[in-house]
């Protein structure tokens, strides 16, 4: 077949979570491998694509404006398109499909959740044909995992262990937009964490809605701790996941913290709510209790684990006294980092139907209010680290300091310290060194490398 991707130039925009940067990383791929080049401003860009997210509204406020925006910038000089293809996929792709090319006509190619491996085909299509070229499937035909990859980043990857979810809380679009919950066969789970770690990966974080009901669909129902004995039989120094729903982390998966050496002290439990009310609205199918439950099971096996959540605040019909069980919470069980969300109401979820009538200045008073508690138990949490030696993965240069050096901790905290005189960045980029941990802040470590 003819094709008209060599010697152009493309750019990717992500939104959203993991599983969509995962996505990118593909996409990325595929154009590569048909001769496309990345590049990283627009500007420059011949084939635009937008890996969209619609969790919230904010996500797709900010889609709409940067789409719109693109229509007044010129090609680069020397292109040999006749016209920049601007593709939309992901979450908005599924979810709006057709009608998105309505709202921006110059819009090219819209795609969604279930066919990446299609992307390539529609663009060449725009390309030599113009017009719009849709295509959005119900369901996925396989796991997209044979596609050609280019990871972000060498010494990191993402490997999805599910896609989709089935668990239907009342707020979420997810499993409208991902569809039903599908498991990767463990071989190869298992095949992919050895390759990546025989290309130089450090870290692999799992991935999937909710990696503890892995196995569920699969042939002799293989279990989440199966991927973790087999991901770590990888020898990869590190290995992390998300996410982890409440209600199916079995205590088999909590007792890996106490015996996998390369699964990290880290686990997002995401709670949503300290409310058992507002718990049973939402369909999380856990009470409080037996969140304090878990996290006390998960502290036994590892003493030292960071823990971190997700908290919705102003779900429908949350009352003060709701609110304030989510802040008692909050503070009691000391989190390393607490992602706060304001309730956002989402058509066609079942939430969007019920009586919301809380002013949105109460939600962002409470909204603040736990933020300062989130902000408080950050600080106290991390401060037991002060004065101790940590290795660090180093990331690369600091965003705000091109001298100093960031990286992660086992527990995931963020990790500043100097580059060595004379030395360059790259050579340290995606070594683990051990830290000297001198200031332990709110949202990082400070501390100076140990020779
Ligand atoms: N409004 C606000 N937050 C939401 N989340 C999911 N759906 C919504 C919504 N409609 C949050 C949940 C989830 C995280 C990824 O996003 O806390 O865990
Ligand atoms: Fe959404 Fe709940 Fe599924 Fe998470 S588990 S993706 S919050 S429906």
């Amino acid at each position: 077949m003819h094709n008209s991707l060599i010697d152009t130039t493309f750019c990717v925009r992500t939104f959203g979570c993991q599983m969509n940067k995962h996505d990118s990383e593909r996409v990325c791929g595929m154009l590569e491998a048909l001769g496309s080049e990345q590049v990283g401003e627009i500007e420059d860009a011949d084939i635009v694509v937008f890996m969209t997210c619609c969790v919230r509204e904010a996500a797709d406020v900010r889609l709409l404006g940067q789409v719109a925006s693109l229509k007044n910038i010129p090609l680069r000089a020397g292109s040999h398109v006749s016209k920049r293809v601007i593709a939309v996929g992901g979450c908005i792709g599924q979810r709006d499909g057709e009608k998105l090319t309505k709202e921006l006509p110059h819009l090219d190619v819209v795609f969604g959740t279930h066919n990446l491996a299609s992307l390539p085909r529609l663009v060449q299509e725009a390309l030599e044909e113009g017009g719009h070229h849709v295509e959005v499937l119900d369901e996925s035909l396989d796991f997209p995992t044979s596609l050609p990859i280019d990871r972000e980043h060498e010494w990191a990857a993402w490997l999805p262990i599910t896609i989709g979810c089935n668990n239907f809380c009342t707020y979420c679009i997810v499993p409208y937009v991902r569809g039903r919950e599908k498991s990767r066969p463990l071989e190869d789970i298992a095949n992919e964490a050895r390759g990546y770690v025989l290309s130089g990966a450090k870290e692999i974080t799992l991935l999937g809605q909710n990696v503890n009901s892995y196995g569920r669909d699969l042939y002799g129902k293989p279990r989440f701790a199966d991927v973790l004995d087999a991901v770590s039989a990888s020898g990869v120094e590190r290995i992390r996941f998300a996410t982890s729903h409440p209600k199916d982390l079995t205590d088999e998966v909590i007792e890996k913290f106490a015996t996998l050496p390369n699964l990290m002290p880290a686990l997002h439990l995401p709670v949503q709510s300290g409310s058992d009310r507002i718990l049973r609205a939402m369909n999380r199918r856990y009470d409080s209790a037996h969140y304090r439950e878990l996290v006390q099971k998960v502290r036994a096996a590892c003493p030292d684990i960071a823990l971190s959540t997700d908290i919705i605040v102003g779900f429908p019909g949350e009352t003060e006294e709701d609110f304030l069980q989510t802040y008692e919470l909050v503070r009691e069980i000391g989190y390393h980092q607490v992602f706060t969300f304001i309730y956002s109401r989402r058509e066609g979820t079942p939430a969007a139907d019920m009586p919301d009538d809380t002013p949105r200045e109460v939600i962002q008073e409470r909204f603040d209010r736990l933020v300062d508690a989130v902000q408080e138990g950050a600080w106290q949490a991390n401060q037991a680290d002060a004065g101790s030696i940590v290795p660090v993965l180093v990331e690369g240069a600091s965003k705000r300091d091109a001298r100093m050096l960031s990286g992660r901790s086992p527990k995931n905290q963020t990790v500043h310290f100097p580059l060595p005189d004379g030395e360059s960045v790259s050579a340290w980029t995606g070594k683990t060194v051990d830290v000297h941990v001198t200031e332990a802040k709110t949202w990082y470590l400070a501390g100076e490398v140990v020779r």
